[in-house]
């Protein structure tokens, strides 16, 4: 296995009168770090005495040891006090927090364990939250008032790709807040850092938008839902639900205290049903338009021949913006029949008057949507921000600095990495977490289709196929979550976990460093935090405990 000297290794030394007992643990963590060296050196011992120290440089760092403390409360219950690290204060027996220049990475982290104290340095606070990580993940999950006696050791870590995502969707079913934190908790866990949010579609529409709110008036709540998929039949229960611009910043701000981003996507031109129920005059035909109960693609789509529609996207991503501060906006993108502008007389106006042309490749309509993608694309370049589009945005003209979520297999990103976009990986193959993760599928929950367990994600290689320059337009790979088959949380659960954590490894750890069966000792470790924080995982790849209990059928 690892060179951690005790890996694996619980040991309860008997407390000696009126002390703690103690517990000797290791670094078998997820995601593997990229260099872990263990000395000879006596462990150090945390215990109910031990401070966590901060440097003052950064208040963020503040943030960071109260995190830590509570981490660590978490696991032992007793909560460390935090204080600032005066100049020239003993340090001895303390766990201290510092800004460091000379760590290369922005994420990159020293974690150094000696006999006489910890020190967690990173380069920025996002570095020294993901030491933080390290050494909350190093510690038993549950040490209940222990003492916790750590190797002496060296880490030396930083990811190697810059964006870790997981998406979520909330449209099809619609979770609440809490579950919303609860899913950015398991981010922070695995070394993510962006949570993409998607906030609209033909099911439902997530979030308010003061200046139309009939969006979500209307457009939040479907009044059934299709059983199974699209069996004709129906449940005849509303389903419904969306997120107030006040609870929307909650989220923003809960996400950046654990150094991560919300990417918002507003799927358009298509997958729009719920504005279209909404506001019907932005379809081509003009509706009647019903929030959608079924699964699928849909040929009413927003009609972009008509200036109200243009308008109406600058509307929302006014807002959008306003309450999102990320550098990057999902404008979706995905799945766009072109059947009503091919009928529309306000389409092919506009499609007259922007001389949009034809092609061997392309059609006409083809290049509406990249004309709707170029508009919006300005319209948020305007405002300082960047758009990401589904790798559909490649059909046509893609606008200029787009990043395209490969989605399709992994083909369109290796496309527009040719081209000098930056990508990120998400192919469905590898990253669609609404798959079976078992062949056994007559005894899982219903899913979607397709099959991807454990060890095919933990397979994933994002760069795969590319030159060294290609390499580079590889921003990172996320996993998706889509929910037409996912009404509980319980499932959300249960389809991301484990899987978020094989991953992790992905995102985070070189290839080099990877290695599946030691992935697997490992994750005994990450999952007594699953359950200890009451998780729903799936358990194929733990043979001893293969029943996937507590899930909804
Ligand atoms: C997608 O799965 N339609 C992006
Ligand atoms: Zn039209």
């Amino acid at each position: 296995m690892k060179i951690s000297l005790l890996a694996g290794a619980v040991c309860l030394a008997l407390a000696s009168c009126g002390q703690q007992a103690e517990v000797a643990t290791s670094y078998d963590i997820i995601p593997n770090p990229q260099q872990i060296a263990v000395c000879q050196d006596a462990p150090f011992r945390l215990d109910k005495g031990t401070r966590i120290l901060y440097s003052q440089a950064d208040s963020l760092l503040e943030h960071n040891a109260a995190f830590l403390s509570e981490y660590i409360a978490q696991a032992t219950g007793y909560r460390l006090e935090t204080a600032p690290l005066e100049a020239g204060a003993d340090v001895e027996g303390a766990i201290v927090l510092s800004l460091n220049d000379s760590i290369a990475d922005k994420e990159g982290y020293v974690l150094h364990v000696s006999p006489g104290k910890i020190t967690i340095d990173g380069r920025t606070a996002n570095g020294v939250f993901y030491g933080v990580q390290a050494l909350r993940k190093s510690i038993p999950a549950q040490a209940p008032d222990n003492a916790i006696l750590l190797p002496a050791a060296t880490i030396q870590d930083a990811p190697r790709f810059a964006y870790r995502g997981m998406h979520l969707d909330v449209c099809r079913h619609f979770f609440p807040v809490e579950f919303v934190k609860r899913y950015i908790d398991l981010l922070a866990l695995h070394n993510m850092n962006v949570f993409h949010w998607h906030l609209t579609d033909d099911q439902g529409w997530r979030i308010e938008i003061k200046k139309y709110p009939k969006l979500t008036e209307v457009g939040s709540m479907r009044s059934r839902t299709v059983i199974g998929r699209n069996s004709g039949e129906y449940d005849n229960t509303p389903h419904g639900g969306y997120y107030t611009q006040e609870q929307a910043r909650e989220i923003v701000e809960y996400a950046r205290q654990r150094y991560i981003t919300v990417i918002p996507e507003v799927d358009l031109p298509g997958h729009m049903l719920a504005a279209l129920a909404a506001y019907p005059e932005l379809g081509c035909t003009g509706g009647p338009y019903e929030v959608c109960p079924e699964w699928g693609v849909f040929e009413d789509v927003l009609c972009i021949g008509n200036d109200n529609t243009l308008l109406f996207l600058e509307g929302v991503m006014n807002e959008i913006t306003d309450i999102f501060p990320s550098e990057y906006i999902h404008i979706g993108g995905d799945e766009v029949p072109r059947t009503r502008w091919e009928q529309c007389p306000k389409c092919q106006k506009r499609i007259r008057d922007e001389h949009l042309k034809s092609d061997k490749e392309h059609s006409a309509e083809d290049r509406l949507q990249s004309y709707c993608m170029k508009r919006m694309a300005d319209y948020l370049a305007a405002k300082g921000r960047k758009v990401i589009g589904w790798d559909e945005i490649l059909e046509g003209d893609i606008p200029a600095d787009a990043t395209v979520m490969s989605w399709r297999g992994s083909a369109g990103g290796i496309e527009a990495a040719q081209m000098g976009h930056d990508v990120v990986m998400v192919p469905n193959n590898y990253c669609y977490f609404d798959y079976y993760q078992s062949l056994d599928t007559e005894h899982e929950p219903f899913a979607i289709g397709g099959y991807v367990p454990v060890d095919h994600v933990y397979s994933f290689e994002p760069t795969a196929s590319l030159t060294d320059e290609q390499k580079k337009h590889i921003l990172g790979a996320q996993a998706n979550l889509w929910t037409e088959y996912i009404p509980t949380t319980e499932y959300a659960e249960y389809m991301v976990l484990p899987r978020m954590a094989a991953l992790a490894e992905v995102q985070w750890t070189q290839p080099e460093r990877k290695d599946y069966d030691d992935f697997l000792a490992r994750l005994n470790h990450l999952v007594r935090f699953y359950q200890r924080d009451g998780y729903n995982y799936a358990k194929h790849v733990f043979p001893a405990d293969s029943t996937n209990v507590g899930v909804v059928r």
